[in-house]
């Protein structure tokens, strides 16, 4: 994780963050609509890891998460969702949701559980995600984000 550097993305960023996508096997669909919503961590040049919102009113999709192969366990995928979650929260959004056939094992440490698609507001349906993308055995959950899941900036440790 060292010498690793993040920000949003831009519309500039699409080819890199698809080419992530494709080589870790996520969908790309609905992605770029979205991109502004996406926190992308760089070493130097190169793109290392994605993790990307679909913000519907006070609901988010957290989506996209991925981390380069050669870069995997070094605690990225985790850093990344954390600062994008804390990101969500200040921006007012209330609750986070997620598809996944993949990592319903990676989640639970950021407090998603497991849930319905019934338990879901009806805005998240209209993701590409909800559309078909995601087989309809993907697992669902869900954060409600009553809290900053990181400590202000300025208790941060240096
Ligand atoms: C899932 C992914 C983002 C994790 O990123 P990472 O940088 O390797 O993860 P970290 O190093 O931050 O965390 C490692 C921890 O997560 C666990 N973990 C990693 N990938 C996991 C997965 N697919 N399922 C369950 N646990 C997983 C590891 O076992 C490890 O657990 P530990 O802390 O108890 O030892 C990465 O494996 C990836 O890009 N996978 C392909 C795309 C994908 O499946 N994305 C999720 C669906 S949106």
């Amino acid at each position: 994780m060292e010498n690793v550097f993040y920000r949003n993305a831009t519309e500039a960023d699409w080819s890199a963050v698809s080419t992530l996508l494709t080589q870790a096997e996520l969908p790309l669909a609905g992605a770029e609509a979205h991109l502004q919503h996406f926190l992308l961590a760089f070493r130097g040049e190169e793109l290392v890891a994605s993790a990307g919102l679909e913000v519907y009113g006070t609901t988010a999709l957290l989506r996209s998460v991925a981390v380069s192969k050669t870069d995997r366990g070094t605690g990225l995928g985790q850093e990344i969702v954390r600062r994008l979650l804390d990101q969500a929260y200040h921006a007012g959004v209330k609750q986070a949701v997620l598809l996944t056939t993949t990592a319903d094992r990676f989640f639970p440490r950021f407090g998603f559980i497991k849930v319905t698609r019934a338990d879901l507001p009806g805005e998240v349906f209209a993701s590409p995600e909800f559309q078909g993308v995601c087989p309809s055995t993907s697992t669902v959950m869900r954060l409600n984000l009553d809290r900053a899941p990181l400590p202000p900036v300025a208790d941060r440790p240096q």
